[in-house]
């Protein structure tokens, strides 16, 4: 039914105003807005000749035809490009001749949602929030979707050690800090760490600090735990990541047309799809939604509390006010807020006397009554959640950094909620649900809704829907990986 629907609204509503006119937030049910054209200017995308890729394809002649379409260009979508390249490698070295041409259309910029605008965090949980998850999930299932963050963030550090891209990415293996803000909160953590210990679950090193221990090691008063976990510059490795995928076989080709927003999504004869922009129409047999926050746009149906709620965060670029203490050169979380020392020696430095450049996020509860969610318009910036931001550092470390110092850079970025805080990955499922739908025919996969934490997940998630894809390419059925969390399928979701 909702082929109907897109065919038929979806081109007039978008087409009818300009592409940038989203200023009012939009009531709870209604589909989220098309990325707004005219962005803040985020540290990662705008520092100069950072976003290699940034306006790659957007002129000349659009790619009319493909097998595989996929919608957007951050984490989830390259990696969805960078698993087929592999899976068509493998086939191949199988004695086979399969080739596979796929096509990324991006809204804006290369990579200029939320991966471009994101803290930078590589942050593996091993144990927080476990026993939530695990009364709303069951044991097995919680520890896949724990360990899965594992696997991620060592799958991705592995591209890049293997690759020599460790400087290109400014991949940062320092161990996150998450500084606890009260007792209660203490207690439910390490409530959390015995439960996840006791469930079986590799937790890796941790490491709990006193309020003592923290102010004379870091600067803090407030106790801690450490474990381990990375930092880097998430769009630099989606340009490397793309450029890996481009260049993987000569039996998969790969296109990239950025600002080329999708607007309508129409069935064709014989179970392909019309994908409609104004530069005219892309016609593939599978499509991959990788428009997280904005996936409503596309497919009504994720529409509302249900659905992948676009949710605004900001962030800043401050200064510290001295010298970086080594033990300091970690990531930081906790106080509702996250944070972390870009590298001395990056494309930031040059500052005097080793004053390091600290990325800083965080600080939404305090936006306003819907805690910034149902905003798609990272053109603008919440000011009160820019005061919170601006004295947060000061406040919390008095002696690292001046009170009053203003930040280099501020921006906005959209991330994508959901009400269990899983993602939704698996072929689009209409609403009511068909019989094509149940047997993961429909052509159409989403991997979406990593509520402010998809560096550790986008990437396999993706992995999962290309093999989905690749089973359709091939004929066979898609089996669930061993490692991949049931209850993230959007079958199990509804
Ligand atoms: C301020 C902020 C801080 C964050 N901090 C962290 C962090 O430190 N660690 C962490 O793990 N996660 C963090 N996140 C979340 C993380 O960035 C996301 O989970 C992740 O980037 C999602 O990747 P994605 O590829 O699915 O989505 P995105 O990177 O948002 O990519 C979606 C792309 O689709 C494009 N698009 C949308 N609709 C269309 C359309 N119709 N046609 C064409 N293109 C379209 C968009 O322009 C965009 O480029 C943060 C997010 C924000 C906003
Ligand atoms: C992932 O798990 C392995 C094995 O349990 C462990 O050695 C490693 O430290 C973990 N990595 C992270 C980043 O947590
Ligand atoms: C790795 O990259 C650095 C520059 O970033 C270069 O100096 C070095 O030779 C490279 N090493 C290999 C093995 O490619
Ligand atoms: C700096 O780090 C060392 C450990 O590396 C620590 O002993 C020292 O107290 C720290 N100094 C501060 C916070 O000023
Ligand atoms: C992708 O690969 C093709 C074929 O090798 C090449 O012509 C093109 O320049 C590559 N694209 C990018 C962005 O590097
Ligand atoms: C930057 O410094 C880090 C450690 O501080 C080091 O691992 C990295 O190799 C350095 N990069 C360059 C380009 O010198």
């Amino acid at each position: 039914m909702f082929r109907v629907l897109l065919a038929l609204l979806l081109p007039c509503a978008v087409l009818s105003r300009p592409v940038n006119d989203f200023q009012t937030p939009f009531t709870f049910e209604q589909p989220a807005s098309l990325p707004v054209s005219n962005p803040t200017k985020s540290f990662w995308l705008d520092t100069p000749g950072a976003n290699l890729l940034a306006n790659e394809g957007s002129t000349g002649p659009l790619t009319e035809d493909a097998d595989v379409c996929i919608i957007g260009s951050g984490m989830t979508g390259v990696s969805a490009a960078f698993h087929l390249a592999q899976a068509v490698k493998t086939i191949n070295s199988k004695d086979s001749s399969l080739h596979l041409k796929a096509v990324v259309l991006e809204a804006r910029e290369f990579c200029s949602g939320a991966t471009g605008r994101n803290g930078g965090h590589l942050t593996p949980h091993s144990f927080f929030n476990y026993r939530s998850l695990e009364r709303q999930w069951g044991k097995s299932e919680v520890i896949k979707s724990l360990e899965l963050e594992n696997r991620t963030t060592m799958a991705m550090v592995k591209i890049i050690e293997e690759y020599n891209l460790t400087d290109t990415v400014d991949l940062v293996s320092g161990g996150h800090l998450s500084l606890i803000g009260s007792t209660q909160e203490y207690a439910s953590l390490t409530a959390d760490y015995h439960a996840a210990r006791q469930a079986g679950l590799d937790v890796g090193d941790v490491e709990w600090f006193s309020e003592a221990e923290v102010d004379s090691i870091y600067g803090a008063s407030y106790p801690a735990v450490r474990f381990s976990a990375f930092n880097f510059w998430p769009s630099k490795f989606v340009t490397q990541l793309y450029l890996l995928a481009n260049s993987s076989t000569p039996h998969f080709s790969l296109d990239l047309h950025t600002h080329t927003p999708v607007i309508s999504i129409a069935p064709l004869p014989s179970s392909r799809w019309s994908l409609g922009t104004l530069r005219g129409s892309v016609h593939c047999t599978h499509v991959v939604h990788a428009t997280n926050a904005y996936a409503s746009h596309l497919l009504s149906q994720f529409s509302g509390r249900k659905g992948i709620i676009p949710t605004r965060g900001q962030m800043i670029t401050l200064r510290s006010g001295t010298a970086i203490n080594d033990s300091w050169r970690a990531s930081w979380g906790g106080l509702d807020h996250h944070w972390f020392p870009r590298p001395l020696n990056g494309s930031d430095a040059g500052s005097p006397n080793n004053r390091p450049l600290v990325v800083l996020g965080g600080g939404r509860e305090i936006g306003g009554p819907t805690n910034e969610q149902f905003q798609t318009d990272d053109s603008v910036l919440n000011a009160a959640v820019g005061e919170d931001l601006h004295a947060f550092l000061p406040n919390t470390f008095p002696r690292m950094f001046e009170e009053g110092e203003m930040p280099e850079m501020e921006w906005t970025g959209i991330m994508g909620y959901t009400e269990t805080t899983d993602p939704f990955v698996g072929p689009v499922i209409n609403d009511p649900p068909s019989n094509s739908d149940l047997n993961s025919q429909s052509g159409q996969y989403i991997a979406a809704g990593y509520n402010g934490h998809g560096m550790p997940r986008a990437y396999s998630c993706a992995e999962a829907v290309a093999g989905m894809v690749m089973a359709a390419v091939q004929g066979k059925a898609w089996t669930v990986p061993e490692w991949f969390p049931t209850h993230y399928l959007t079958r199990n979701r509804r």
